[in-house]
């Protein structure tokens, strides 16, 4: 392991994720040498529109197709989100023979089979870290590390926005308005917020997760979904006087041998480690029958994270 294997990346979008990656792979890339042995490289950049300025990096494309099949190119990162074309490129990547790692929920949410199927057929890998709860490492001690365990439950907050939201409603009294309005400013929350608010992101992450943990196939069209848009002060200050705090929650856990998953606001009591996840931190909060209870916690949105 001397640092002298290179694996050369096409990078597909340069937003907030590709953009923060390919400075990172800067940054650390002697130290990822030194501890892996392998010397990371971004081979290409795809972007949708050229014409864009843009620092960080100098030789741009509009081809991502033509990126995902070079044969300069070795392992390819998917950071463009939504399903199309990530959906087409991933697909192609993988016949190419050629690993792919992606940070798109959307995609794994609705179309994971396929992929998961393409990937063992070409024999490659398609890891996802990211594309649940950010930097919080989880998608591997799910499926790696809890492997020889059985899972009972996990209960997530999955989604920074409408954690932030909470928050303020919970702290400082804001209605959901002023609170969604303060996110906004603060680039916590889109200027359509619908996916965050009405629980869409949670419950493609929800989908994801109960995937890893219960070894099932789930889409996000089967989790039952409730947003956070009905939720009021009062509810909240009631809850609070009864020791509750009102958290959006992904759960997913074992009702008669089916695996239910569901993303609602619930009353979680004030004593459990969930209730003091504020601001927009996720937290997944495991239980195991032989581990007993995990908790993930750390930053789950941002292009660095
Ligand atoms: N942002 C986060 O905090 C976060 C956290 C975890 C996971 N994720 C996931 O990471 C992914 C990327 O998120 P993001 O926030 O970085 O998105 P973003 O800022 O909107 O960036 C998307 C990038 O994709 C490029 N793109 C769009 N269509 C393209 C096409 N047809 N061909 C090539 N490039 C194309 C865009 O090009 P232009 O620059 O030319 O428009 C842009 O550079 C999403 O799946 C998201 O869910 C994001």
């Amino acid at each position: 392991m001397d640092g002298n294997s290179t694996v050369r990346i096409g990078v597909l979008g340069y937003g907030n994720v590709g953009h923060a990656l390919v400075a990172l792979i800067g940054e650390n890339g002697d130290a990822i040498a030194a501890r892996t042995g392998l010397r990371l490289e971004v081979a290409r950049v795809a972007v949708r529109d050229l014409a864009k300025r843009r620092s960080g990096y100098a030789t741009f494309t509009d081809e991502a197709a033509a990126v995902v099949v070079d044969p300069e190119v070795d392992l390819v990162v998917e950071v463009i989100g939504g399903l199309h074309p990530a959906r087409e490129l991933v697909l192609a990547a993988l016949e190419a023979g050629k690993p792919v790692v992606t940070a798109n929920k959307e995609l794994l949410a609705a179309c994971s089979a396929e992929l998961f199927d393409a990937a063992a057929k070409a024999g490659v890998d398609l890891l996802f870290e990211a594309a649940v709860a950010g930097a919080i490492p989880l998608m591997r001690p799910l499926r790696e590390s809890l492997a020889g365990d059985r899972i009972i439950r996990v209960l997530g907050i999955v989604n920074g926005t409408t954690n932030f939201i909470l928050t303020r409603m919970t702290e400082s009294g804001q209605s959901f308005g002023d609170a969604l309005a303060e996110a906004q400013q603060l680039g916590y929350a889109e200027r359509d917020p619908t996916a965050d608010v009405e629980g869409h992101d949670a419950a493609a992450k929800a989908s994801i997760i109960a995937s890893l943990a219960f070894g099932v196939r789930v889409v996000a069209g089967d989790v039952y979904r409730q947003g956070i848009t009905g939720v009021s002060v009062d509810d909240i200050k009631m809850a609070g006087r009864l020791g509750y705090v009102v958290k959006l929650l992904a759960v997913i856990d074992s009702v008669d041998g089916e695996v239910a998953v569901r993303v609602h606001p619930a009353m979680v009591p004030a004593a459990h480690p969930l209730a003091s996840v504020r601001e927009s931190f996720n937290a997944v909060f495991v239980e195991g029958a032989a581990a007993g209870e995990l908790m993930f916690y750390g930053r789950g949105a941002g292009g660095r994270p």
